[in-house]
């Protein structure tokens, strides 16, 4: 068995889909690991500890993926229609491809994989179920999000963010709204805390509430009964109506006057991200304030964030970050890099040192898009358009990133597949 990780040559994109602990464990389960020379560069794994680890080092990408059977990626892999090494091409047919694939965004891929006779496992669509917890790799990467957003919301505001008190006079503490407590959310609560400023946090779903509070953060309040059948049963978020985007912007807007920093990590499954920071909203913000919208590569929370860019409107400092997790590429290498390795330790028989997969098992099924070169995904048979992202960005695997599955998909389903 062989198991190839190639660099990632996709733009914004610095981490890659193995560590060295988690090289070890595959030679353990009986691979021959091949990493691609550089690939672990944007996280700074030299070559040379993978080796150490027990990896074979390739000198390029046909030489590391040439004779495959599985191939590890963080985000999908260049194909023909696009500029770039045609990666897929240097696939063996039927290597299996494990990665964030985006698959319900890049539907055109999918013919690809088909052409290529490759079986293709997408990350993103792995079922949110307890046993899958430990592959989840949108939690993993949501969480080092929302972390890294508080500090590039402090990075960009002129003023400190705990109180000080000194010789020199008082420095009032900063305060931070973030919208959306999911697991970007709360973790960005947890830091904002940490680092001393007084936190609102705010959400759709009621049950929330609770853990913004237990964090040490105000929830701020728009219209509770309203919100009461907010939830979708796989805890997600529902788009809500007029009546309530009307409270909902009424709140907001109070609230946001009186904030420094906000966070934005808002989404909804199969949607566009919720406009919650309007532009009149930004406009009665105090200059210098920040605005740090990691639903940007879904449209933004606010209408005023680009993509990639930092940009100030009104005096108000707008960020939105390409790829967030890549930003912290180490701690998000990691962390993906132990996901996958929690989804293809199952894959293994570990008496034979084969691959033998269980193609009923619930995982598998849900987070299959293409299988011996045919695709068998449910929610690629539907008549969606696949919806790329909001801007034409690419996936990132982080708080905002590829969960955008096709408009035909239910959102209760959506909700326990994270489809
Ligand atoms: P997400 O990334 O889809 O959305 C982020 C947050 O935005 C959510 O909390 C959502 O309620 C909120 N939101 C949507 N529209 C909004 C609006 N108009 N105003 C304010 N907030 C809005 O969600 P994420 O972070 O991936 O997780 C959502 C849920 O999934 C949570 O309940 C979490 O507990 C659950 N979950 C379950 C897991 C498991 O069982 N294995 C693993 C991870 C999360």
């Amino acid at each position: 068995m062989k198991i190839a990780i190639p660099k990632e040559r996709r733009e914004h994109e610095r981490r890659v889909a193995v560590s060295p602990d988690t090289v070890k464990k595959y030679v353990s389960l009986g691979f021959d690991v091949t990493v691609e020379t550089g690939a672990g560069d944007g996280a700074s794994i030299p070559d040379n500890e993978f080796a150490d680890a027990g990896a074979a080092i390739a000198g390029d990408e046909a030489a590391t993926l040439g004779d495959a059977d599985i191939v590890l990626k963080v985000q999908r892999p260049i194909c023909a229609s696009e500029d770039g090494p045609d990666e897929i091409a240097l696939m063996k047919k039927g290597a299996i491809l494990i990665g964030h694939l985006g698959a319900l965004q890049h539907r055109d891929q999918i013919a690809a994989y088909e052409k290529a006779g490759i079986t293709a496992f997408a990350m993103e669509l792995v079922p949110r179920i307890t046993r899958a917890q430990a592959m989840d790799v949108l939690s993993s990467q949501s969480n080092i999000a929302g972390y890294k957003a508080v500090l590039d919301g402090a990075h960009e505001f002129g003023r400190a963010f705990p109180m000080m008190m000194t010789a020199a006079g008082t420095i009032r503490p900063a305060r931070v709204i973030v919208l959306g407590a999911g697991v970007a959310g709360l973790q960005a609560i947890a830091t904002a805390r940490r680092l001393g400023a007084i936190v609102t946090g705010y959400d759709v779903r009621p049950a929330v509430k609770e853990q913004v509070e237990s964090l040490g953060a105000k929830f701020l309040e728009v219209d509770s009964a309203a919100t009461e059948g907010a939830e979708t049963s796989g805890g997600y978020a529902k788009e809500m109506g007029e009546e309530y985007r009307r409270k909902q912007e009424e709140a907001l807007r109070e609230a946001m006057k009186k904030q420094d920093v906000a966070i934005c990590t808002a989404l909804i499954p199969g949607r566009p991200a919720p406009v919650l920071i309007s532009e009149d909203m930004v406009k009665e913000m105090r200059p210098g304030s920040v605005i740090v919208d990691l639903a940007v590569e879904q449209g933004g929370n606010c209408p005023l964030s680009e993509f990639g860019k930092v940009v100030t409107r009104h005096g108000v400092h707008i960020v939105g970050h390409a790829n967030v997790p890549s930003r912290l590429a180490e701690d998000a290498s990691a962390m993906y890099a132990r996901n996958l390795l929690n989804f293809v330790t199952p894959l293994v028989d570990s008496e034979t040192k084969s691959i033998k997969i269980d193609w009923e098992d619930e995982i598998i099924m849900g987070s299959l898009v293409t299988r011996d070169g045919k695709s068998v995904h449910p929610s690629l048979a539907a008549n969606g358009n696949g919806a790329n992202s909001a801007n034409g960005a690419s996936d990132s695997s982080g708080a905002a990133s590829g969960t955008l599955p096709g408009p035909s998909d239910d959102a209760d389903t959506a909700g326990e597949a994270r489809q």
